[in-house]
């Protein structure tokens, strides 16, 4: 097929990216290189300089290009810059991703893969999460991500447009050459790694005083190369028909406390990474864990990497070959 993946120089599009080349699908990517990284991009797939509010280069690339079918991954995805700047995540998460599905639908294209987050769940009443659970976000970005989900629905009904939307928890951990590499870093894991890398000297314990065992946050860890698999497998679905437009959570259904993320790496790095308590994070939710039941019934998906320290040891791996990140 013919793909096209926005933000596929980002850190999980490029590992979809590289999840659709091995399956033979030609894929063009699509990425204002803003927070993607060229280097992220396969040589065999072709990289498009453009911003998703171009509506007329999208429009004409899906065009000129014969896509098939979409993978959107461009986005803003921090939930704490999100509370700061809430225009800029309507805009790009919400404004953008509707001037693609109007392109999409200006040119026939029907199949659309689209990234989406927990974060649409706000604070849970139970977990694991299921789908059918409240969408109550409690950030702009969860908001901004469910506003498009919401849309999609109707997208399907009126304009034949059908979409899978894949809410993930907390991606982590690399695939060969590809991995996390953001500036400025927000997220635990490749913090914590930092202190072994000789980095930084200690982690920050974003708020100590949940109510969860340990008084950290849980969350629920999936490998960046499982992330990917769902993604092929939702494109694939969404090619045979057999399954109707909707949403599927993406996670393993086990949660790691920030602390147990720590010890995890105590363990794989041998370094005693030294952490600091600190004042809550706004609008980090206490624990987030995923029912990813329905998933694995309707499309088959298996997590391959399930395991917190094996997560954590891909991750190592790759920060040690790369301690400085991609070159751009
Ligand atoms: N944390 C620390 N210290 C740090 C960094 C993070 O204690 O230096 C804590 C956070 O406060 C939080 C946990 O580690 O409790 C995980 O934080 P991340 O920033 O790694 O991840 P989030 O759970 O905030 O967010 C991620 C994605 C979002 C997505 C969410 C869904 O970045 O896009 O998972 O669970 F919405």
């Amino acid at each position: 097929m013919r793909v096209l993946v926005t933000g596929g120089a980002g850190y999980i599009g490029s590992v979809i990216v590289a999840a659709l080349v091995r399956r033979n699908h030609e894929v063009l990517v699509i990425d204002n290189l803003y927070k993607g990284h060229r280097a992220a991009v396969m040589a065999l797939a072709q990289l498009l300089t453009v911003d998703l509010g171009n509506a007329a280069a999208v429009e004409r690339s899906l065009a000129e290009y014969g896509v098939e079918a979409v993978i959107h991954m461009a986005a803003d995805s921090l939930v704490g810059e999100s509370m700061q700047n809430a225009a800029k995540y309507f805009r790009n998460n919400v404004v953008n991703s509707l001037l693609l599905a109007n392109a999409m639908v200006a040119t026939g294209v029907r199949r659309l893969v689209f990234s989406s987050t927990a974060a649409v769940y706000g604070e849970p009443e139970t977990v694991p999460i299921a789908e059918d659970a409240p969408l109550e976000p409690t950030n702009v970005y969860g908001e901004s991500k469910l506003a498009f989900e919401r849309m999609l629905r109707w997208y399907d009904q009126v304009h034949g447009l059908s979409s899978i939307a894949l809410r993930y928890f907390n991606a982590a951990g690399a695939v060969g050459d590809l991995g996390e590499d953001h500036d400025p870093e927000t997220h635990l894991i490749p913090i914590v790694l930092q202190v072994p890398l000789g980095k930084r000297d200690a982690v920050q314990l974003f708020g100590t005083d949940y109510p969860t065992p340990d008084g950290t946050c849980i969350r629920d860890y999936i490998h960046v190369g499982d992330l990917a698999e769902a993604h092929v497998l939702a494109l694939d679905a969404l090619a045979r028909g057999d399954v109707p437009s909707g949403a599927y959570n993406l996670g393993n259904g086990t949660g790691y406390s920030n602390r147990q993320v720590i010890d995890a790496a105590r363990r794989v790095t041998g370094h005693a990474i030294p952490a600091i308590e600190a004042p809550r994070r706004p609008g980090d939710p206490a624990a987030l864990v995923a029912s990813s039941e329905r998933i694995r019934r309707d499309l088959d998906w298996q997590p391959r990497v399930p395991g917190i320290d094996e997560i954590v040891a891909s991750a190592w791996e790759w920060h040690q070959r790369f301690p400085n990140g991609y070159p751009d």
